[in-house]
């Protein structure tokens, strides 16, 4: 809801109010929701502003710089008009939310050369969460040049530390925390994705609670802290201006990406909200609030090496088991018999898939198993029948040897042609393999970024432009789809891919005891349908670590559930663990998959962790407990649950896992259950520890509840 008192905005969302000064361009108040509104202006004290800009006696980080047409920096955007629009307006070209609320549109103008920026706040009538978006037109009759335009300003009041998911390759989203001292700290992203580095989603922690922010992009981006001696700390978020230089013609107007912020009293809070707007703004089309398949993935079980025969095999073991999704990794097209070759020749290795795709894809049907289908269509490997008829798709800046990574070369998507290819060549295989679910890889960073004819400064986000022109189309003409996006594991993880993809691959590492943090800090911002988790052979691929079978399906639970591993080679033991870990996944996978999500202990830092989901109605929920290590004569590990009704006595029984001998049962009050420690006094398992090399001790409780009232 948006309320108007002549220039002061009030916008409310269930649990949070906003309150702006349109004609100042300041922010009264954003936090916990306001009962009654007040007399804002008697209490303004150090103006919070939300645009700031260069030139004027203001020299803390702007959100937006020009170089204008007089060949100045110097702008003075006052406020021209404002209105509230009862849709949310869409932004060309780029991703962002979407659902019911109403926006309120603020426009400033800088008078000397009638440029204007507008900026737009929406508010969700269901959802905690504000989309914010900017967009400058040029009024003008000469160009400009933006050098910075930030998606969203807010400044805050106090001393704040910062919270980031940073990492690396198979080491995505691990949570840091930092005091911020006076100055400016940010981070970003120049490898032209949002990166498995730095992810756009960051917190900033205050005595009042927690402030959240995320961005609606995929490409360069930079999140900026400053805590200025004032007192006030400002929090810019939005497209990277490292080499950022975008030319604005007369006439024309420029749309910085969605951001969104939210307010909540804790983590907790903050994820919830997100959560919550994840599922019901972002991710879209008719998986938005479908159950996920179980899949079996053939990547880590075999590489590239595989035949009809092979797979077959792994497809009937995997039916055997209770999997419903078949999918085919790299490796089924052109050449491709390694990494070096064939990327993008993506026509059917008749070796390989014994007749084609479509024959491959209908014997997988014929065993049961839906069929689904590995693609990674922005890149071009030199030898590749697509590099030889048209090498100038390929992104290289001419005369220079390109650098080449994993042996590959990006394709120049900031180019048309290169983008209609693209969208021919896959919308080919999806129809011709009837996949129904489909993986989109992305296994390098850009870093030879030239388009011919594009400006430098402007090439990073005409690169994102025309992917998200791809896969919009992609995603629209096949509306049936499941798309998981992945990027060499999770480096791209974020809230423009969450809008065509549903879900994510979130790491490469698939060992456990790695799993646990990686979907750990990934969930802080981003909820649990959209991370792809899996279960893979021990000892691991990347770490050489070993963890029971059941261990690795507990955390793997903890998202969308898969198993990548050849399953021909599962002992009958093994198959039968199996097949009883997906009867279960199935019959709570809705709660597992959709129920409201708390992260349990702390996976950064302390001995347990684990996460639970809880049914919305808090009658069920799955738990998963898990200790890193037995610690000789320390703390007996404790647990305390989360998102149970306090007045509730609940059943909690440990599921039944190969690994222990006991399935312990007993119940208590909700209230205890949180409150009060829960033991896992039969955690730990000596042979357990002698089998497995990474030893993770883990145990999964269904919660359920048995009586309303507690008495
Ligand atoms: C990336 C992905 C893997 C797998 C390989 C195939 O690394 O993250 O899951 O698909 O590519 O080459």
């Amino acid at each position: 809801m948006i309320r108007k008192n002549g220039s002061i905005f009030c916008l409310e969302t269930p649990h949070t109010t906003l309150v702006i000064k349109a004609d100042t361009a300041e922010y009264l108040y954003y936090g916990k929701k306001l009962v009654s509104a007040g007399n804002f202006e008697s209490c303004r004290g150090l103006p919070c502003k939300l645009l700031s800009q260069f030139g004027q006696d203001d020299y803390t980080e702007p959100s937006i710089l020009l170089e204008n047409a007089d060949g100045g920096i110097s702008t003075a955007f006052t406020f021209s008009k404002s209105k509230i629009l009862k849709e949310k307006p869409q932004i060309p070209g780029l991703p962002s939310s979407y659902g019911k609320g109403k926006t309120l549109e603020l426009k400033y103008v800088d008078e000397p050369t009638k440029v204007a920026l507008y900026i737009y706040y929406t508010v969700f009538e269901d959802n905690d969460v504000i989309a914010v978006s900017s967009k400058l037109f040029n009024a003008s009759e000469k160009e400009l040049h933006i050098r910075r335009l930030a998606s969203l300003q807010l400044d805050l009041l106090g001393d704040y530390s910062v919270v980031t998911f940073e990492g690396a390759f198979a080491r995505e989203r691990q949570k840091v925390s930092r005091t911020l001292n006076k100055g400016v700290f940010y981070i970003d992203s120049k490898n032209g994705a949002s990166s498995h580095n730095r992810n756009p989603f960051v917190m900033a922690k205050g005595q009042d609670g927690v402030y959240a922010f995320n961005l609606v992009y995929s490409g360069n981006h930079k999140e900026i802290f400053e805590a200025c001696e004032s007192g006030k700390t400002r929090v810019l978020t939005g497209i990277n201006d490292f080499m950022f230089r975008w030319m604005l013609a007369p006439g024309e107007q420029f749309d910085a990406p969605e951001a969104v912020m939210c307010f909540a009293p804790d983590e907790d809070g903050v994820s919830s909200q997100m959560h919550a707007f994840i599922g019901e703004h972002i991710v879209r089309g008719k998986w938005k609030k479908k159950e996920r398949p179980v899949l079996v993935n053939n990547w880590e079980g075999t590489h590239f090496d595989f035949n009809e025969e092979k797979l077959l095999g792994i497809a009937r073991a995997a039916k055997k088991a209770g999997v419903e999704l078949f999918v085919l990794d790299d490796g089924w097209f052109g050449n491709r018999f390694d990494e070096h070759r064939a990327l993008g020749d993506w026509y059917d290795n008749i070796e390989k898939t014994g007749g084609g795709l479509k024959h491959l894809a209908d014997k997988i049907r014929e065993i049961g198993l839906d069929f689904g289908i590995w693609v990674e269509p922005e890149m071009i490997s030199e030898d590749s029948d697509l590099f030889r008829k048209h090498p100038e798709f390929a992104m290289r800046v001419p005369g220079r040897e390109p650098t080449r990574l994993r042996w590959q070369l990006c394709l120049n998507l900031a180019d048309e042609k290169v983008q209609n290819y693209v969208v021919r060549a896959i919308s080919d295989v999806i129809a011709r393999s009837g996949a129904t679910y489909v993986k989109w890889d992305y296994n390098r960073t850009l870093t030879d970024p030239f388009g011919k004819g594009i400006p430098q400064g402007e090439y990073f986000h005409r690169y994102m432009l025309g992917y998200y022109r791809i896969v919009s189309r992609i995603t629209e003409k096949f509306p049936d789809v499941l798309f998981e996006g992945c990027a060499g594991g999770g480096g791209r993880f974020d809230l423009g891919n969450l809008c065509y993809f549903q879900q994510y691959w979130t790491s490469d590492d698939t060992d456990a005891r790695k799993r646990l943090k990686i979907q750990d800090g990934t969930s802080y911002g981003y909820p649990q349908a959209t991370m792809g988790a899996h279960v893979s052979a021990c000892p691991n691929y990347h770490t050489g670590d070993s963890n029971p079978l059941e261990t690795r399906f507990n955390i793997a639970c903890g998202g969308v559930l898969g198993y990548e591993m050849d399953m021909t080679k599962l002992s009958v033991e093994e198959t039968e663990v199996i097949t009883r870990q997906i009867e279960f996944y199935k019959e709570y996978r809705k709660v597992l998959q959709f129920g409201d999500f708390y992260r349990l202990g702390n996976a950064f830092g302390g001995n347990v962790a684990g996460f639970m989901s809880v049914s919305k109605d808090k009658g069920t929920a799955v738990a998963v407990v898990t200790v890193y290590e037995q610690i000789f004569g320390g703390p007996a590990p404790a647990v305390k649950f989360k998102g149970l009704d306090p007045s509730s006595v609940y059943e909690v029984k440990a599921r039944e896992q190969a690994n222990y001998k006991k399935a312990p049962c007993f119940t208590a009050g909700g209230g205890f259950l949180m409150q009060g420690n829960v033991f896992l006094s039969d955690i730990y398992e000596d042979t357990q520890r002698r089998e497995n090399s990474g030893c993770l001790y883990s145990r999964m409780f269904l919660i359920t509840k048995v009586k309303k009232e507690y008495s």
